[in-house]
């Protein structure tokens, strides 16, 4: 989608549709549409919440062919959150109606993070899950350009436009790519796209084989892929700032679970289709890379992300297997469902002792963490307070929902296992909590976060603002991280 800031006034733009914000109880001024506008408010046809919309044809006094009035609620409620969501919703009412070029006016009063959010918006909403649709809706016309009218050009402007840009198309390719179904994308077909981005991108990518991950005794890992007869991977992204602010070194770790069958602990069939999901966590570390290459923070980030195919099988890892981490621990294997941890443990082991010196990693961990949150927040879990809340700082500026959650040491003995160090499962309650505080076991005492996205990784309806399907969570969190990355007493 191309994008181009203006100081032109809307009115004066030639476009196929103009769109306006349009707030609660205060209709447009009349230099949009004349009185209509008006008339549709005193009617109550439109009243201006947030995810309405309503289109006038052949606007008087404007260029283009028709106005687009998008919801936005209360004016001083207005956030850029609620902004975000209405740019996602100009794009779908735009591409619903086979709309191609656009125009939209930003408020005087709004600055750089509103123009940010409405372009995030604009390309998050014109996403569309169907790469294998023959037929696409309406034709397959996406939304191709948009003008953004704004009070006057700046450079602060065109830097929000571009960050935005790479962001929105960033969380985007992770949709495409967790949309991916289990057949096509196993862990080696990851690994394909992974070595294809980061060459697109200027990265360096290595991806470790099952040889080496056996020689470097990755085997819980390797556990858990046995049952497959696809191979497991695990691809490791790097990005080098030219010019690194700190000697830190941010450690991205995502769950690449290609399919979740369960195992031998398998799950129930209904649903069970979802489970090509499993590997949203792998696929928003990677968006984020992509995005961070061309953004280019001031600090080091490499991605990691162990990648294996769940299956039961002959081969199968068994309940009650014990099988012995990278790192040394031992761990019963309770419940073979239970196989994110395992992947993670060794692999948030590795990026600890290759020396990342901060670690956060997305996982589709737990269905627990639905039931405590339902599909608004994901969970956070950390064993630093001061590294949690600034990953929350970022996430509150980037608009994702997250949600901290405790962990007390007591915890920790409902992991408590008869014959091995440590069980996979700790029973009934708090189940997001047990398993967050197994992978504490793991990251050799570094600052680090779990984010547990299983809650809000998938859509599980077409909304106004979104396609049902993959979200791209927490793809702008992770950039926005990295891209506020300060200098050490800055
Ligand atoms: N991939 C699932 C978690 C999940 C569930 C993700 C629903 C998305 C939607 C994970 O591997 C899993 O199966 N976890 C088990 C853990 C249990 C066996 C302790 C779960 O949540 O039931
Ligand atoms: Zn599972
Ligand atoms: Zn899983």
């Amino acid at each position: 989608m191309e994008f181009t800031l203006t100081s032109r006034p809307l009115a004066e733009i030639d476009a196929s549709a103009a769109a306006i914000l349009a707030f609660a109880s205060r209709p447009p001024a009349p230099e949009f549409a004349g009185g209509v506008p008006r008339e549709m408010y005193d009617s109550g046809e439109f009243t201006g919440k947030p995810n309405e919309v309503a289109l006038v044809h052949l606007p008087q006094g404007l260029r283009a062919r028709r106005l687009l009035l998008a919801g936005c609620g209360e004016p001083e409620k207005f956030t850029p959150a609620l902004m975000r969501q209405a740019g996602s919703v100009i794009a779908r009412a735009l591409q619903a109606r086979s709309i191609q070029q656009a125009a939209v006016r930003l408020e005087d009063s709004a600055g750089a993070p509103m123009l940010r959010a409405l372009v995030e918006g604009l390309i998050t909403g014109s996403f569309q899950p169907d790469q294998y649709k023959t037929e696409k809706n309406n034709g397959g016309k996406l939304l191709e350009s948009v003008e953004i009218s704004v009070p006057a050009v700046t450079p602060e402007l065109e830097e929000a436009l571009l960050a935005a840009r790479v962001t929105g198309e960033a969380q985007n390719w992770t949709r495409a790519l967790v949309n991916e179904p289990g057949n096509v994308l196993t862990p080696r077909a990851l690994a394909d796209r992974a070595r294809a981005m980061a060459e697109e991108c200027g990265l360096e990518c290595e991806v470790l084989d099952e040889p080496r991950l056996r020689q470097l005794g990755f085997n819980t890992l390797l556990g858990v892929a046995q049952g497959s007869a696809e191979p497991p991977v695990l691809i490791v992204v790097r990005y080098t700032p030219g010019q690194p602010a700190s000697q830190d070194h941010l450690a991205l770790v995502g769950k690449g679970v290609t399919f979740d069958t369960g195992g031998i602990s398998i799950k129930p069939s209904d649903g069970m289709e979802k489970m090509k999901y499993d590997m949203a966590g792998a696929a928003a570390v990677l968006g984020a890379m992509r995005a961070l290459a061309r953004l280019k923070p001031p600090v080091a980030v490499t991605a990691f992300a162990p990648c294996v195919e769940n299956m039961p099988g002959p081969k199968a890892q068994r309940p009650g297997d014990i099988v012995k981490t990278f790192q040394g621990k031992t761990v019963e294997v309770l419940n073979t469902d239970a196989e994110g941890r395992l992947i993670l443990a060794d692999t948030l082991t590795w990026a600890a002792r290759l020396g990342c010196t901060h670690l956060v990693d997305a996982a589709t961990l737990t269905g627990a963490i639905a039931v405590a949150l339902g599909h608004l927040y994901a969970g956070a879990f950390s064993n630093d307070p001061a590294w949690q809340q600034r990953l929350l700082d970022a996430a509150a500026r980037a608009g994702e929902r997250i949600w901290p959650f405790p962990m007390d040491a007591e915890y920790r003995e409902l992991l408590k296992s008869p014959f091995a160090d440590l069980a996979n499962i700790g029973g009934r309650w708090g189940g997001s909590i047990t398993a967050a505080k197994f992978l504490e076991e793991f990251v050799e005492g570094k600052p680090w976060v779990h984010l547990d996205i299983a809650s809000v990784a998938w859509l599980e309806e077409n909304k106004p603002w979104m396609a049902k399907g993959p979200t791209g969570f927490p793809v702008r969190t992770l950039v926005e991280l990295a891209l506020s990355w300060q200098q050490p007493g800055a």
